[in-house]
């Protein structure tokens, strides 16, 4: 049974004492050897969110995904019969990789009718089956059969597509992802169907930036625009209204106090004059109802709820947008970060322009974090200090660490 506790008194991380309130190691951000088992114990056995059904609009519409840690290479389509699957993209006739355009480890997508080998022309249908051999008769006592495509596990949840490179998967994605994630089965993902995506390599183990967008602490610090000390509590800083565990999945509530409340001169003039900004459009189309679990620890007023769902992935929702980082791990020191901000379509003009400055926005705060990481990547691979002191505010930050320390020794 997952446990939500709202603590009434005593702190966040005395409620989940697993979690300890010792100092953390970060020994598993800067070890190569941790990194191998990693590779092995979590991203060859967890489901990873590769994209979203908005992705695939159409029968035949495929795209290709590099998993470097995992050493895949995995294309996902949707068949003429409308299902969604993944498979490997290797040919089976030599092994070349079977989708890709200009470059062959760069990611692709477009629409097809087949997967058509560039080497010797072998084709495959989309649900992966071996449709034509070049001079057949030349082989021996080759049955096409037995030369589909090698299935990768794909599922979807609300139009997330996942996939499993574990031969079996032990659980589900239904039962991977849990009750606290499910709970937003009814969250409208798929009206939000405006996307501004950005992609970026970041000089940082992919834990360190994931742990940056997991705890509100850093921001009076990193980001002070956001945080004018005329809205802060004396001596607070931020404080977040509602942490939840739920395995190895986590969350947080951030209160209300929405941007456009706070007084002219802490607003950026660009803010003013298209009434949007870093947390999105100030106006906009309303969504309801928003169902219960974007809100489960009820804060009122509800600000923001933030998501990471493990190993990779971050949904950050903000009523009616959403946001979304994943973190792909190239290295023990670096990985491949993307983002995306997710509008229901723009009905006018106005509207486009509210989104284009919240994309804005967030790339000018999404860079301070992610310049200043470098940073504590270089000082942390010194390994001089291997025990650091997490606040209550950063319970996530201790709890991810530990998740991901368990399933590798899992
Ligand atoms: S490697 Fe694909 S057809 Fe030969
Ligand atoms: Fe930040």
């Amino acid at each position: 049974m997952p446990r939500w506790p709202k603590p009434a008194e005593g702190s966040w991380t005395e409620h989940y004492p697993e979690l300890g309130t010792g100092t953390v190691s970060f020994h598993d951000s800067v070890s190569a050897e941790f990194y191998e088992l990693e590779r092995e114990a979590i991203f060859k056995r967890a489901w990873l969110n590769v994209g979203r059904i908005e992705d695939l609009p159409r029968k035949g519409s495929y795209f290709t995904k590099e998993i470097h840690i995992a050493n895949a290479s995995v294309v996902v389509v949707r068949g003429m019969d409308d299902e969604v699957r993944a498979f490997h993209n290797i040919c089976r006739h030599r092994g070349n990789k079977l989708v890709w355009n200009e470059f062959p480890r760069e990611e692709s997508q477009g629409f097809c009718r087949q997967f058509n080998c560039k080497y010797h022309g072998w084709r495959y249908d989309l649900e992966g089956n071996c449709t034509f051999v070049q001079q057949e008769d030349e082989f021996f006592d080759l049955d096409k059969a037995d030369y589909g495509l090698a299935p990768v596990h794909c599922e979807v949840w609300n139009g997330f597509v996942f996939v499993n490179l574990d031969r079996e998967p032990r659980q589900t994605l239904r039962e991977f992802l849990g009750p606290m994630i499910t709970a937003l089965d009814e969250y409208p993902f798929d009206k939000m169907s405006e996307r501004y995506d950005f992609e970026a390599d970041n000089n940082s183990n992919w834990k360190v930036f994931a742990d940056a967008f997991q705890e509100y602490y850093h921001v009076p610090a990193l980001h002070p625009q956001q945080t004018p000390i005329a809205v802060r509590k004396p001596g607070m800083g931020v404080e977040c209204a509602h942490f939840q565990i739920d395995g190895p999945h986590r969350m947080t509530t951030t209160g209300g106090a929405r941007r456009w409340n706070l007084p002219p001169e802490y607003q950026y003039p660009v803010e003013i004059a298209t009434r949007s900004g870093l947390l999105g459009p100030w106006d906009g189309p309303t969504i309801e109802p928003l169902p219960a679990g974007l809100n489960p620890g009820g804060v009122e007023p509800w600000g923001i709820s933030n998501f990471q769902v493990f190993p990779n992935l971050e949904i950050l929702i903000y009523g009616n947008w959403y946001l979304v980082y994943r973190y792909w791990p190239t290295s023990p020191s670096t990985h491949h970060f993307e983002a995306y901000l997710a509008f229901p379509p723009a009905r006018n003009v106005r509207e486009r322009v509210e989104h284009e400055c919240a994309a804005v926005m967030f790339k000018e705060f999404a860079l301070q974090d992610a310049g200043m990481l470098g940073g504590t990547q270089a000082a942390l691979e010194t390994q001089v200090v291997d025990g650091f002191p997490l606040n209550d505010q950063e319970i996530l930050v201790r709890h991810f660490h530990k998740a991901v320390a368990d399933w590798v020794s899992a």
